[in-house]
């Protein structure tokens, strides 16, 4: 697979197929996407992949936690801001009011909404889940190097043709995945990650986000010609 159609083909699953996933195919993935770069060469990042039985049991304890008592639970990392701004905001509509609407879910139909965020906690259905961890005596320069793996994990499991789905809605339930999971008190919980085969039938699945042009956000100066 060329590494451009590995990139365009990647996109956020949101539902997969139950077909199992080898942990020698996981395994292969994590091994290509160590060769991210990072600063220094530190290599910040830590993966904790979860499947069968580990896996459910995970993911029953965080919908149980989801579900009774989410306002307990906290990130320990802000993501998003707490004031949004233009053109950001915008795009954030999109992308939400987008997704509700391929799965046939009105705006205010806020029940519909919450049963969809839910399924975050149970990797949309998908064998394998990658919890991503970064240390946190580094500072906020290595978050651009997990970005880095991240990607890479992503990229690099189009071409063992898996999907995947990023996930920071596991941020907030770090207390419960260390209850599961030998997290040291160094380790911050960045996200998940969904990793399974894509459901070509799932209506969500078929949703696919805009991007803005390199026209809007580049800038060239000195090229003898005009890209
Ligand atoms: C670090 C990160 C965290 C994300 N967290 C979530 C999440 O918790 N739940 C979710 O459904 N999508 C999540 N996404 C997916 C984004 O919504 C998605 O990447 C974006 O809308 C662009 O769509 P695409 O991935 O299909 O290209 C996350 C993406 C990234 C990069």
């Amino acid at each position: 697979m060329h590494v451009d159609d590995a990139i365009r083909s990647r996109k956020s699953v949101r539902r997969f197929l139950p077909t199992p996933v080898p942990a020698s195919t996981v395994h292969h993935i994590l091994q290509v996407s160590a060769h991210a770069p990072s600063g220094n060469n530190v290599q910040p990042w830590r993966v904790y992949a979860v499947a069968g039985e580990p896996r459910q049991r995970l993911c029953d304890a965080i919908v149980q936690a989801a579900t009774t008592d989410a306002d307990r639970h906290q990130p320990e990392y802000a993501y998003y801001p707490t004031q949004w701004v233009e053109p950001y905001l915008d795009r954030r509509r999109r992308c939400g009011f987008g997704l509700y609407a391929t799965l046939g879910i009105a705006r205010d139909d806020a029940a519909a909404r919450e049963r969809q965020m839910l399924r975050n906690y149970v990797f949309f259905d998908a064998p394998v889940g990658l919890l991503v961890t970064l240390d946190r005596r580094l500072n906020t320069g290595s978050f651009m190097d997990l970005g880095m793996f991240i990607q890479n994990i992503m990229v690099a499991a189009r071409a063992q043709g898996l999907h995947t789905c990023a996930q920071a809605a596991f941020a907030w339930f770090h207390k419960i995945v260390r209850e599961q999971l030998p997290l040291s008190e160094h380790e911050i919980l960045a996200c998940g990650i969904a990793l399974g085969h894509e459901d070509l039938a799932a209506p969500e699945n078929a949703f696919i986000t805009e991007r803005a042009k390199p026209e809007e956000f580049a800038h060239f100066a000195g090229f003898e010609v005009a890209p």
